[in-house]
């Protein structure tokens, strides 16, 4: 069997201690040193990474059929069998439902849903810097984002009850934690205090979600994300509660954090890069003095491009798996069947070979999107599983930085703030930055 190259790890534990400790580094390093594909060990299972932007493509777009999301992860405790955990025909029954619902016609619809939110965020920012001399822009993102979804999935925050905070943060607090420890994980099943609260927390979400699918019965006529499931178009199929929750529960965790961490490190770029902020405020302003309407999300070029480059330095999806249904061969190596394989959008966007400079923040690299080489900007994934929420997440983010840059001048002082790779790529510890009314 012809197998892809690896780095140098212990002959018992392979790199699953290196991993731990500081998987940035050795994702990085793998990379940077075996290419196209590599292969990492956790004790005996080798975990076969692909790194080519042509291997990408094929494995997620050419031969996708035959890689799999990953049979059982922490998550699909969670999300249960919704369109992010199925595979095959019962996949794309989800994927033709969603379709409809974030089209760019609903996205215009949810467009003043995120302008509430965002105008409740600048509140808290306004109170924010006058009570202290720094704003605390991670707290803030995490909040908006999850205000955004509860307005557009339900068509009110109002109904979204006081604990939604606290329950999301510890379900993806417990997800990293049994990823990070995998496999020396105590079963769900064992009554330790962590996962009590996780299943506490899953109960509260899992409460106030088919409250909200009971009150929204017999209402065919609203506009969001959650009626519009529940009215599916004809020929879609018609989800029952179970189905309903667990879609439901899946765009509350992929949609926020998500979006949170590319605003957070988006600032985070900006308040140390004053020339790329004047550009985006010099754009942001262009507009007139009147608030942004969704026909000038597109005149937003160069703001779209430091939001691009933001996900390919910081992709908050740094690394996502299939498993092999059947053998193949790809890059000219045996992959067995059953074999997990993953696709780092770290890696690739890191590759000096199709990246010029990658530690370098550089928006014009987007200049001309023609000139990026297919499947080595992924920040959404790749082929038919590529994000489904992605026009939606770009819309959400244009607006709350429009915002956000129209009023304030933003800078950092301080260290250099590192990445903390958890489910999704955080920043270690919150981003405080200084905000000054323009
Ligand atoms: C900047 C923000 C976002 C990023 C970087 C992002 C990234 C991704 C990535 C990489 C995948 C593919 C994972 C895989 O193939 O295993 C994905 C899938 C998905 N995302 Fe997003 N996402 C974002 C925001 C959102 C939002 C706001 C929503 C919902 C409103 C959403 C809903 C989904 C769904 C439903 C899938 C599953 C698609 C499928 O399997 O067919 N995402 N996302």
């Amino acid at each position: 069997m012809n197998r892809p190259p690896q780095l140098k790890g212990s002959l018992l534990t392979g790199h699953y201690g290196q991993f731990k400790k500081d998987p940035i580094n050795l994702l990085l390093n793998a990379s940077n040193e075996l290419g196209d594909i590599f292969v990492l060990k956790a004790f005996s299972k080798s975990i076969y990474f692909v790194n080519h932007p042509d291997l990408i493509e094929y494995v997620s777009q050419t031969n996708y059929e035959n890689y799999i999301k990953t049979p059982a992860t922490p998550l699909r405790r969670i999300l249960g069998d919704s369109i992010f955990t199925t595979d095959g025909e019962e996949w794309l029954q989800k994927r033709r439902l969603y379709q409809p619902a974030l089209n760019n016609t609903a996205i215009m619809h949810y467009f003043s849903l995120v302008q509430d939110s965002t105008e409740e965020m600048m509140r808290d920012i306004a109170t924010e810097s006058v009570l202290s001399s720094t704003v605390n822009a991670t707290r803030l993102m995490t909040n908006v984002t999850i205000s955004v979804l509860g307005k557009t999935l339900f068509g009110s925050n109002l109904q979204l009850g006081p604990n939604i905070y606290g329950d999301i943060a510890t379900i993806m607090e417990w997800i990293s934690d049994r990823r990070l420890r995998h496999p020396f994980v105590v079963p769900i099943s064992w009554p330790t205090p962590n996962n009590k609260k996780f299943l506490a927390a899953v109960n509260s979400m899992d409460q106030m979600i088919y409250r909200i699918i009971e009150e929204k019965k017999g209402d065919h006529n609203s506009n969001d994300l959650l009626t519009r499931f529940m009215n599916p178009e004809e020929g879609s199929v018609k989800l029952n509660p179970k189905s309903l929750r667990d879609e439901v529960m899946t765009i509350f965790l992929a949609g926020h954090e998500t979006s949170a961490n590319v605003l957070n490190w988006t600032f985070y770029m900006l308040a140390s890069h004053s020339d790329i902020q004047e550009k985006v405020f010099q754009e942001i302003t262009s507009i007139g003095d009147r608030p942004l309407a969704y026909d000038d999300l597109h005149s937003l070029i160069y703001t779209s491009q430091v939001l691009q480059e933001t996900m390919r330095m910081y992709p908050p999806v740094w690394h996502y798996g299939r498993v092999t249904r059947e053998a193949d061969k790809v890059g000219g190596y045996d992959i067995p069947a059953n074999t997990a394989l993953r696709i780092s959008p770290l890696t690739i966007h890191n590759r000096p070979e199709y990246w010029k400079n990658p530690e370098k923040f550089d928006p014009t690299r987007f200049d001309n999107p023609q000139d990026i080489q297919a499947y080595t900007h992924i920040p959404f994934g790749s082929g038919p599983r590529l994000c489904a929420g992605r026009n939606f997440a770009m819309m959400e983010m244009l607006l709350i930085i429009n915002e956000v840059v129209k009023t304030y001048k933003l800078s950092y002082v301080g260290e250099p703030i590192q990445m903390s790779p958890m489910i999704t790529l955080r920043s270690k510890g919150d981003i405080q930055l200084i905000m000054e009314k323009r």
